[in-house]
């Protein structure tokens, strides 16, 4: 049991905790920043290479002996090791989130979406939605280094033909579509098509990992917070629960091995703190503190607010949409039908259906990549959530609960229905037997959300009420839903809270 003294801290490595940590090295203060999972690059690499989605590694799957992704094969390991992909299961919803330095960056699809001006004022009324536009979204669009597929190479490489048949398809059908930013660096996959660098999104990596190509946050944020010399990252360190004490916060810390075994404890004594665990581990330490620190002074409203962004994973059959096609004549598909044996894995194309006020919803082209030909179309469908679900803390079980029950997701399947029907009517296609019962998985969550929100759990600049120097930056702040992927409004809100927080908290030193 070691004791440490440190003035600044922050919990998690993801987008919110890569902001805090940038910042607050630039404005030269020491940072310490807590990670469960690994450093995927200490000792040149050691536990990578990451694993593809065909063939899994135990490296692919967080503390379980079997992988837990949606669609894939299962794969089973002998071991359990702190793989990068976790699966929170709750009664009604699964969680996936990315555990390692980097956090959801290193899993996820690198989608970098801007929502749309008036859902972000309604979701965020009391933010100046025009500032945000000037400033913050293209600040965090820059330091995430996003770019854009030329349409010359999107329109030629077989490895888009999902998206191309996608967008042909959906147009057919009456729907809007929009080519999406994302920080997966095109250049680099034009090389990898040209064969000139290892391949990565050309060779099925993406949830499991990337080992090439995505500008995932330990190259972009927590690179830059590292070169200033004052960031010290500590992997395999999971924070249980805080306290507050006369002088800040007392961090009651598990050391883990690979297997995920508590190997040491560690009590930290910080002045400032910053959660960033991501919307479910935020409110998870909120509630923990609650609990088992005493921390009572928290505003009631912690734990609420929750929701999936309306997630809903959908799909369809496209074995008899050959013959509809060569007579729509619809583009490239009147000679082959399907999606293409071969499928990058980073999603360029989405449909935009927001402004329907009966069916609002925003729909990710997703691909599919199983190294031959599926004839399925992969959907990820986003909604609102007008009725949020909860977090609580159950002592019995010494762990949270989610509360995500129909009336929290009932109209996502619903829109999700509305969506499958028009695009099997226009261009035909039948529920998918690659994918759930009836073919629609309102139970996954790629994109959690609030539990500890802007203006309500903290202030409007990310101070949680009721206690000095404590923060949140992450998807912790955002309400239930943003109707687009959420990183680009998460890092957007984390550079708006930290640039006043570092202005007004630490004028006093
Ligand atoms: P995030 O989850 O990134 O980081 C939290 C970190 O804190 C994690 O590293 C975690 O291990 C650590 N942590 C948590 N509790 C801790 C504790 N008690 N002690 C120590 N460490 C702790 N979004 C998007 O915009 N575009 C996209 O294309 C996609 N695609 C996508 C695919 C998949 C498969 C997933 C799972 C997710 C996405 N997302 C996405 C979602 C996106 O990745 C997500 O919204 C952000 O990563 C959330 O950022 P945060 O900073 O809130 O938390």
């Amino acid at each position: 049991h070691t004791e440490e003294n440190i003035e600044n801290l922050v919990i998690g490595s993801g987008y919110g905790g890569a902001v805090a940590a940038l910042r607050l090295t630039q404005a030269d203060k020491k940072v310490v920043m807590l990670e469960m999972g690994l450093n995927w690059e200490k000792e040149e690499g050691k536990y990578k290479p990451f694993s593809d989605l065909i063939t899994p590694k135990n490296n692919s799957t967080w503390l379980n002996k079997a992988t837990q992704a949606p669609m894939m094969n299962i794969a089973r390991f002998n071991k359990k090791f702190t793989g990068v992909l976790d699966r929170m299961d709750f009664e009604n919803i699964k969680v996936y989130a990315g555990r390692g330095v980097g956090g959801g960056s290193l899993v996820n699809g690198g989608m970098a979406v801007q929502p749309k001006k008036a859902y972000f004022q309604e979701i965020f009324p009391d933010l100046n939605v025009d500032q945000f536009w000037d400033t913050y979204f293209p600040l965090a669009q820059k330091e995430l280094d996003v770019n854009e597929i030329s349409d010359e190479y999107y329109e030629q490489t077989p490895y888009y033909k999902f998206a191309r048949v996608g967008e042909s398809e959906a147009h057919h059908a009456g729907f809007e579509i929009v080519r999406v930013p994302n920080v997966y660096s095109f250049e680099y996959m034009k090389k990898e098509e040209a064969g000139e660098v290892p391949k990565s999104a050309l060779a099925k990596e993406v949830i499991y990992g990337n080992n090439h190509g995505k500008q995932s946050l330990e190259k972009t944020y927590l690179k830059k917070a590292l070169e200033t010399g004052l960031l010290n990252i500590q992997d395999l360190h999971r924070v249980d629960y805080i306290k507050k004490t006369e002088k800040g916060y007392t961090v009651y810390v598990d050391l883990i091995d690979t297997a995920g075994l508590v190997i040491a404890k560690k009590t930290i004594h910080c002045q400032k703190l910053f959660l960033n665990g991501g919307s479910v581990g935020t409110t998870k330490l909120l509630l923990a503190s609650m609990h088992k620190g005493k921390m009572k002074n928290f505003d009631k409203s912690v734990g609420s607010h929750w929701g999936n962004n309306g997630n809903v994973m959908t799909g369809r059959n496209m074995v008899n949409t050959l013959f509809n096609r060569v007579e729509n004549e619809s583009t490239e598909s009147n000679y082959s039908t399907g999606t293409g044996s071969k499928q990058s894995t980073i999603p360029v194309s989405g449909i935009d259906h927001w402004e329907d006020k009966k069916h609002a919803f925003f729909a990710e082209i997703s691909p599919l990549p199983m190294g031959m030909e599926v004839y399925t179309a992969l959907y990820l469908v986003i909604n609102k959530v007008p009725v949020p679900g909860r977090i609580s803390f159950d002592p019995s079980i010494n762990d949270i609960r989610i509360h995500w029950e129909e009336k929290n997701f009932k109209h996502t399947v619903d829109n999700a229905k509305y969506f499958i029907k028009k695009m099997n009517k226009a261009n035909g296609g039948t529920p998918s037997g690659l994918l759930w019962k009836g073919g629609y998985g309102p139970d996954i969550c790629y994109h959690p959300l609030g539990g500890a929100v802007l203006g309500k759990t903290t202030d409007l600049y990310g101070r949680v009420k009721g206690y000095e120097h404590l923060y949140i930056t992450d998807g912790a702040l955002v309400p239930a839903s943003i109707g687009v992927n959420p990183f680009l409004t998460i890092t957007a809100i984390a550079e708006y809270c930290m640039e006043e927080i570092i202005k007004s908290d630490f004028q006093e030193e």
